[in-house]
């Protein structure tokens, strides 16, 4: 364990991929906690550079343009700003966050991959990748696809069988297909440059085993199976049009490896952050005096703990993490949040159904963080929760506090009299709690943290409950006055300490207290509030979550399932259409319509030809439902009609409009009824 006293501390967080918006997962994994980290920090007045900012290269982006019909920068584009967004929204208090599609960024990770070039860091090697011939390219493996030799599933991906889970490479793949031209790829000889990790692994044995004993137990055991397997060279190039150009002669085409490039988008965040505050920020990099610590997710271990620092090695200008406190994953609802199949909470939806319960979400997701094992998201868990402990606990107690300093003593803080052992005894608790809630910060045990922040308030609670002076007041006044002093000054530290896991209602309790001066060492202390000083008027922190919010969610996520099971049935469930704007749907003439004459179209056993009379006029339509209705059958009935649908030929025959039905995922159509009261020519919108 390292006994250096710290000031300067660089918090990352892992860049996340700019190819999709952000969801429960990464706030859970990663983004809550290093939160609650940088501004407990900074509470303790502490010098904190928390650095963030999208991943915006690499297959993923690619394969994401490609879906989307789009240009990587187009991706990328959209979902910074999305993701910015979200962050922002749910208080995540990044210093900077920043892109690496940035100049900075293109320039530090340019110059960092040169420095090692010159000095010999690099080994360059030939080896037969897989190539599309027909579209001229080197595939990754990501774009490759083809029969998994373990359980024959026929879409497996060439890094990955997403069916059984085995990691796979291409050339096992049993009839291999380029995802791009849909040929069968063949073998051509490329060149790389490899960064020799073996030649790093007895320094990474000793730094990670050794002299970082304190690491969590997922991490070091998960390094310590990569270190036993034996570290081989890795190609930090690729064959790919989107990166950062590889900066050496004869690399024309190449683009950086995308997980050589992110992690030293840390730095040039930093950069980009020092030079916009006036600092500089080298020594957040390079001074022995500063700390760094890694947020991320398990996913990304290896190359936090043992191929970014044996870069940092390689430069040697570099300190190394200090700590890279991973978490496992969270689930939802009992199945693996999954982006390709819509399965996840999604930040920037529920911030549009759950207004103002940012924290409320942050509670929950930090109570049940999957810090030592992946863990389960549930509604209902959310529900109880804010029901059962946000509302109940630490809600009523400051609501009681303050509405009872109103009720008895106008508003004031009143005066605090003799004190009684059960006085001294809440306060001592209120101390103690702290000091826990501090020992578990430093141990990155924010589940624990959390919870001890509650046993603060449930000690404020239990405090009153005995106390009872909503009955003392008749008889005792003065010794009333001491209790809410004491209540109003528990609820300030509360306040104080809540800061950094709920940073919103923090807010909200220290205007409502009119808490001014709010360090983390004022915590605890009994004359936060001075006596005599006005507080203001209650607000609710919290409040309930009623059944039918979560039963809401629970649906949201069943419909989501049934709609992937009907696509995995293969069944023609109309996906949802592009959104249109206002406009565009009033520019749609729909009126009801009544059918005076029907005939089937001379050699055409689809074809019904109508009169209809729109209302406006009486006119022809031409539609392909006979093998649904007879002619004889549709006469008189009222139909709807897309009336201002430009005229087309059908059979030689000019078809005016267009009439509307339901299609079933059977392909039988339904008649969408107007109704025999609706006039002709009613409009419908
Ligand atoms: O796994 C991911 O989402 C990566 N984009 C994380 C990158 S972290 C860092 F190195 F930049
Ligand atoms: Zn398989």
């Amino acid at each position: 364990m390292s006994d250096k006293n710290f000031k300067r501390y660089t918090i990352t967080s892992a860049l996340p991929y700019a190819n999709g918006p952000v969801h429960i997962g990464h706030l859970a994994g990663v983004y809550v906690p290093a939160d609650i980290y940088a501004r407990y920090l900074r509470l303790r007045g502490n010098d904190v550079a928390f650095i963030c900012g999208s991943d915006e290269h690499g297959v993923a982006i690619t394969l994401k343009a490609r879906k989307e019909g789009k240009t990587p920068q187009q991706v990328v584009d959209q979902y910074h700003e999305q993701i910015k967004t979200s962050f922002e929204k749910f208080g995540i208090s990044f210093d900077i966050y920043s892109r690496t599609t940035s100049k900075t960024h293109h320039e530090t990770a340019s110059e960092y991959f040169q420095k090692l070039y010159e000095n010999g860091k690099f080994l360059e090697q030939s080896s037969e990748q897989f190539f599309d011939p027909k579209e001229n390219q080197f595939l990754a493996d990501r774009y490759i696809k083809g029969t998994c030799p373990t359980c024959s599933f026929p879409e497996a991906y060439g890094d990955q069988c997403e069916s059984c889970g085995s990691t796979l490479s291409p050339s096992e793949l049993i009839n291999p297909k380029s995802m791009l031209s849909g040929e069968a790829p063949v073998l051509k000889a490329t060149k790389h440059w490899y960064f020799p990790l073996d030649q790093y692994e007895d320094w990474l044995r000793k730094w990670i085993l050794e002299d970082h004993k304190e690491w969590k137990p997922n991490v070091a055991g998960q390094c310590k199976s990569w270190l036993d397997g034996g570290l081989k060279p890795r190609p930090m190039t690729r064959d790919l049009d989107w990166g950062i150009p590889v900066p050496v002669e004869g690399a024309e085409g190449k683009v950086l490896y995308v997980w050589f490039d992110a992690p030293i988008g840390y730095i040039s965040a930093t950069k980009d952050w020092a030079a916009a505050t006036g600092k500089d920020w080298e020594p957040y990099w390079k001074s022995d005096d500063t700390k760094l610590v890694h947020f991320i997710g398990k996913d990304n271990i290896v190359f936090h703990c043992i191929i970014f620092p044996a870069l940092l090695k390689a430069d040697g200008g570099y300190i190394f993490p200090e700590n890279v406190p991973a978490n496992e994953f969270l689930n939802l609802e009992s199945n693996k949040i999954s982006t390709s199949r819509n399965w996840a909470v999604w930040l920037h939806e529920y911030l549009e159904e759950f207004p103002d319960k940012q924290d409320v979400l942050r509670y929950v997701l930090t109570a049940n963080a999957p810090e030592t094992k992946d863990n389960d998201f549930t509604w209902k868990d959310f529900q109880t929760r804010n029901n059962s402990e946000l509302v109940a606990i630490f809600g009523n107690f400051v609501n009681r506090a303050v509405v009872l300093t109103h009720k008895f003593f106008e508003g004031t803080v009143p005066m605090k009299n003799e004190l009684q052992p059960i006085d001294e005894a809440v306060l001592v608790d209120v101390k103690a709690g702290i000091k826990s809630i501090e020992a578990s910060l430093e141990q990155y045990k924010f589940r624990e943290a959390l919870s001890q922040l509650m046993d603060v308030a449930r000690s404020g609670n239990k405090y009153l409950a005995e106390t009872e002076p909503w009955k003392l007041i008749k008889e005792d006044k003065e010794r009333v006055a001491t209790i809410m002093n004491i209540a109003l000054q528990i609820s300030s530290t509360l306040s104080i300490i809540a800061e950094p896991f709920l940073p919103f209602t923090s807010g909200k309790l220290k205007e409502m207290l009119c808490l001014e001066n709010a360090d983390w060492k004022l915590a605890g202390e009994s004359d936060l509030l001075k006596e005599g000083q006005e507080i203001g008027k209650a607000a609710l922190l919290f409040e309930k979550i009623e059944d039918s919010a979560v039963e809401a969610q629970v649906q949201k996520l069943m419909d989501t399932k049934k709609a992937n099971e009907a696509e995995a049935e293969g069944s023609k469930v109309v996906p949802a259409k592009e959104v249109v704007n206002f406009e565009e749907f009033m520019k749609m003439d729909l009126r009801v319509g009544e059918i005076k004459t029907a005939e089937a179209v001379p050699k055409s056993n689809k074809l019904l030809k109508f009169t209809v009379d729109t209302g406006l006029d009486q006119r022809t339509i031409v539609s392909g439902i006979a093998k649904h209705f007879t002619a004889e059958e549709m006469i008189g009935k009222k139909v709807l009609v897309m009336s201002n649908l430009a005229p087309r030929k059908i059979m030689g025959i000019e078809s005016q409009g267009m009439l509307l039905f339901a299609e079933n995922e059977d392909g039988s159509l339904k008649a969408v009824s107007p109704g025999s009261d609706a006039q002709n020519g009613a409009t419908v919108a």
